[in-house]
């Protein structure tokens, strides 16, 4: 086994400065937002891989499930050589694509990339003592700008799964499917996993669980800043809201001012002022229907579109190939 190697494309001055520019527009916006990557420090990371084991977040084991079902006939769809992971968090899911990729015998190369440093390091460890024949490279990066850095030679796949294209914005989500376009040659895969629109009262508790595992993992945005930025935010004057918006069929996550009060961000210079009630939007999930996935790929240049859904459609595996 070769050791795992790493590289940093955003250097921790890059990201504290992406930071800083998200911070002080997403604060002086009205409503006041926040975009869901800066969740993921280590103890973000942590709380997320929670998350992904409580009884009502169901979009992890279904995908995983889905995963165990299927990673065979998309091996055989995309036989990648290299397959490229966007968001890779712990590649928990991930193993069962390299299990199956590997009994295949074509695959040669995982690149994981990911926000997170800590997730990162500990996922190629654990991957190349896992698969001692595959060749592990982590991309420490954003997933927009890692894709510039793809590694080039052998047919690729990119995976981007657990429903984190529904983070995006509906206009990032489009640039961003255009860009992965762009990257892949005709007749390279594109592999997403996308929770789908469902009944809320399924939905809505997964994203507001019982034991608050995800009020904390929301509320740790503000700790975030508070050590990044210098900021004062008292968690305690926050809560947690998540709701299901009808209209754009997408989970909304916001952190409420439960007084009125003023914010310092001692790095920026800034006083923020929050009335009492006021939210501040720190995460869109977007939940997709088939018919529309496949419209946006087809837009972005994709064809050969196969989707697998658990027999109560509540999330999707989708494999697109680039026309
Ligand atoms: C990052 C897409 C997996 O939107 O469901 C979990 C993050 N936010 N609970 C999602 C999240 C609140 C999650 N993904």
């Amino acid at each position: 086994m070769s050791a795992p190697t790493l590289e940093i494309h955003i250097a921790p001055e890059q990201l504290t400065a992406a930071l800083r520019e998200d911070v002080a527009t997403g604060l002086t916006s009205s409503p006041k937002r926040l975009p869901p990557k800066w969740f993921y420090d280590a103890r973000g990371s942590e709380l997320f891989e929670r998350i992904t084991q409580l009884p009502e977040y169901y979009p992890t084991r279904t995908e995983r499930s889905l995963l165990e079902e299927h990673a065979r006939e998309i091996a055989v769809i995309a036989e990648p050589q290299v397959l490229v992971e966007l968001g890779s968090g712990s590649s928990e899911k991930t193993r069962l694509l390299l299990e199956e990729l590997g009994a295949r015998g074509t695959l040669e190369r995982y690149v994981p990339q990911d926000v997170s440093e800590s997730a990162l390091r500990d996922a190629t460890n654990r991957i190349a003592r896992e698969f001692p024949e595959i060749e592990v490279h982590g991309v420490v990066g954003d997933f927009t700008e890692s894709l510039h850095h793809l590694p080039s030679g052998g047919r690729r796949m990119i995976a981007f799964l657990g429903g984190t294209l529904g983070n995006l914005v509906p206009d990032e989500r489009r640039e961003f499917l255009a860009s992965i376009a762009d990257v892949l040659d005709p007749g390279e895969h594109l592999l997403l996993g996308v929770a789908l629109v469902t009944d809320p009262a399924v939905l809505v508790p997964a994203y507001d669980d019982a034991e608050g595992v995800t009020a904390q993992f929301n509320l740790n945005v503000l700790s975030v800043l508070n050590k990044q930025l210098g900021a004062d935010f008292d968690l305690d004057r926050f809560r947690h809201v998540a709701l299901w918006d009808p209209i754009n069929e997408w989970i909304e996550m916001r952190l409420e001012a439960t007084t009125e009060m003023s914010v310092r961000i001692a790095d920026l210079g800034m006083v923020v002022p929050f009335g009492k009630g006021e939210q501040l939007r720190t995460e869109i999930s977007a939940k997709f229907r088939q018919s529309g996935i496949r419209a946006e790929l087809a837009a972005a240049g994709f064809d050969g579109v196969q989707t697998w859904s658990d027999p109560d459609e509540r999330f999707a595996l989708v494999c697109a190939c680039r026309s």
